[in-house]
């Protein structure tokens, strides 16, 4: 696939692809909630009919809009594909949960890259998904699928507290898959059910170039635990996240292959920057060029 670059501004790949701009709990009927996409200025209004409209008010024009998953999703462009489709949100034995909406202060594109990084568990998600002396990431796989998916497979981590019905440290596996630039999932073993996976899908709306907004989706099994743990566990793993990534140096994600750094836990991140070069991103990103 290949983007094209508009008016030097934006890729068509992301102007026309679908963007969370708010959790659909958190907007009332009548009130204008007010957001960015691209440092796009959005109202977005929620009638008593359960209509949506998205307007622009540089414009004074609608864009496109939908509801999905509990979200309100919005176009800048011609959408020419749906909405990621989640398999899980159709199994009746799982939370389905909006995770709240968290600004951070840095580019989506590295909220990304930390989201696919198991390296940090111990240091910065310590007694929960990782703890000393099991820093070491395995070897893991990492693939481009035919329909050009970031897949990583066969992770292995060592982590304390899981989940939220974890009963003890064990071996948890991941798998993650970058969907599109700005959405990522994963899919990590249940501690009740190791057969299963639950799964959390990570949509991030790039206010700007060096801000975003996190709007997590998670699909848990039911099996031994309640939505308002689940939610809790996600915004306490997130609340050590933030504060890591408002501090990463510079905001916007390096894209220059000199940047990277060849060890192996770094595997994800240097295909996922190789990936988004192969899509011509340059949003959030900083390019060779500058
Ligand atoms: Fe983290």
């Amino acid at each position: 696939m290949t983007a094209r670059r508009v008016n030097d501004w934006l890729e068509q790949e992301l102007l026309d692809d679908w963007h969370v701009i708010a959790d659909l709990e958190s907007m009332e009927v009548g009130i204008d909630r007010r957001t960015k996409l691209f440092g796009v200025d959005l109202v977005a209004t929620v009638f008593a009919t359960s209509e949506i409209r998205v307007e622009r008010p540089d414009t004074g024009r609608s864009v496109a809009s939908q509801k999905k998953y509990g979200f309100l999703w919005a176009s800048l462009g011609s959408p020419d594909r749906d909405v990621v489709e989640i398999s899980e949100a159709r199994e009746v034995d799982r939370h389905l949960v909006t995770g709240g909406s968290i600004a951070v202060n840095v580019s989506g594109l590295r909220l990304v890259e930390n989201f696919l990084d198991m390296g940090h568990f111990p240091f910065i998600h310590t007694d929960y998904l990782g703890v000393e002396p099991h820093t070491e990431v395995p070897p893991y796989s990492v693939e481009i699928s035919s329909d050009d998916e970031l897949w990583t497979r066969d992770c292995r981590f060592f982590q304390p507290v899981a989940s939220p019905t974890a009963k003890g440290g064990f071996m948890v596996d991941y798998v993650y898959r970058v969907i599109r630039p700005y959405t990522v999932s994963l899919y990590k073993s249940n501690p009740n059910q190791q057969e299963r996976m639950d799964s959390i899908y990570l949509f991030v709306q790039p206010v700007d170039e060096e801000n975003c907004v996190a709007h997590p989706y998670l699909c848990y099994l039911k099996d031994g635990i309640d939505e308002a743990t689940v939610r809790w566990f996600m915004q306490l793993i997130f609340a050590q996240d933030k504060p890591i990534l408002e501090n990463q140096f510079p905001k916007r994600l390096p894209l220059d292959p000199r940047a990277e750094t060849p060890i192996r836990a770094d595997a994800s991140s240097v295909f996922y920057r190789r990936w988004l070069r192969s899509h011509k991103i340059n949003y959030g990103a900083i390019t060779a060029a500058g």
